[in-house]
């Protein structure tokens, strides 16, 4: 008889479907691989890995790079296998005994697994009617609860929208608990509030490479913060939990940061001539994007998803269990060349729909 942890059972998984499309745009991932310069000397630099040994100096040497592109000292960063393991290590560090976490909904669907699977009280915050969120009220909420973690995605996934860096400074100059800055989808928006670790120890700005620098099958991702605070969570990590191949990877795209400004550019201009074209189509709601994906509803989003499907085009439909997204696509900005295939095949058929 295998008796699973309390709790294991009603654990939620990820309702990301995950397979293979010709057109790929349901999980806000680059739709291309790494620009040529990047990608020779990403393979140059892997030839020369020691596997014999475990990561160390190409640990650290990530964390310097990072810290001194911030201005923080190295003490304050701390290095993930993708931001998911930085947002469950967090989790973590400031759940169990049932603490109570608060985090927006409609957000990234994984807090409240997180909030489970580290054994603390989930406390979801309703967005409005346009996903929008009453800072105040949010504030009351996390004091009310006697919240341990708030959470803020900025920009929002999936909805899109983002808070002021002036809101954000709100809520932490306003909260007592730690406060995670979930900060996935940044570099499509331009707002970062990262200079607020500075004056609010409280404050924990997690980023990624997976979007932005297109690195989501490295995993990679980082933390800045206060760096007493920084020395608690890195205590929940396993020793040497970054391999050396994702590092050394992450390291190079970091030194080559800028080869990407271009792609990040281009995705947001995609992004508005997307927007624009899709609110043209009558019944098609659109909801303002500071992302690298765009939100839309439809009465009838799951017959487009199917159809969509069965032309070899996957675009992420949310379970009809989440409510507050019905009817909800979300469609990440691809090449000008997938943009338009995707718009041509949602257009084409909602005319005849
Ligand atoms: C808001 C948000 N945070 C964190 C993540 C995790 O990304 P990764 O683990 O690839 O860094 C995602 C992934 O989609 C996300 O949307």
């Amino acid at each position: 008889m295998l008796n699973y942890r309390k709790g294991l059972d009603e654990m939620p998984s990820y309702d990301g479907v995950e397979r293979d499309y010709r057109i790929k745009v349901n999980a806000n991932e680059c739709t291309m691989n790494l620009p040529p310069l990047v990608e020779e000397r990403v393979i140059y630099g892997l030839y020369f890995v020691g596997l014999n040994r475990y990561p160390n100096e190409e640990y650290y040497s990530l964390v310097e790079q990072i810290a001194r592109n911030f201005s923080v000292k190295p003490e304050q960063i701390l290095i993930g296998g993708g931001s998911s393991e930085i947002i469950e290590k967090v989790f973590h560090t400031f759940g169990g005994d049932g603490n109570k976490v608060v985090y927006p909904v409609p957000s990234f669907s994984m807090y409240k697994i997180y909030a489970k699977a580290a054994d603390s009280q989930a406390v979801p915050f309703a967005l409005d009617k346009n996903f929008d969120i009453d800072v105040d009220k949010f504030i009351a909420t996390v004091k009310s609860e006697n919240a341990n973690l708030a959470v803020i995605c900025n920009p929002n996934n999936p909805t899109g929208n983002a808070l002021t860096v002036d809101d954000v400074e709100k809520i932490a100059k306003s909260i007592d608990c730690a406060f995670l800055l979930d900060e996935a989808y940044v570099e499509f928006y331009g707002h970062s509030a990262f200079k607020l670790v500075a004056k609010y120890p409280n404050l924990i700005v997690a980023r990624t490479f997976s979007k932005a620098y297109g690195l989501a099958g490295a995993r990679v991702g980082y933390s800045i913060a206060n760096a007493e605070v920084t020395k608690m969570i890195g205590k929940t990590f396993m020793p040497y939990h970054m391999n050396k191949l994702s590092l050394v990877t992450a390291d190079i795209v970091y030194q080559m940061r800028d080869e990407f400004l271009p792609r990040i550019q281009m995705t947001i201009a995609e992004r508005k001539r997307m927007a624009e074209r899709l609110k043209k189509i009558p019944a098609l709601e659109v909801f303002t994007s500071h992302t690298n994906f765009i939100l839309i509803r439809h009465e009838k989003a799951e017959a487009l998803k199917n159809y969509l499907e069965s032309i070899d085009i996957g675009i992420r439909y949310f379970s009809p269990s989440a409510q507050e997204l019905k009817n909800c696509l979300r469609i990440s900005i691809g090449t000008r060349e997938e943009n338009d295939e995707v718009f041509k095949a949602i257009s084409d058929w909602l005319t005849t729909h």
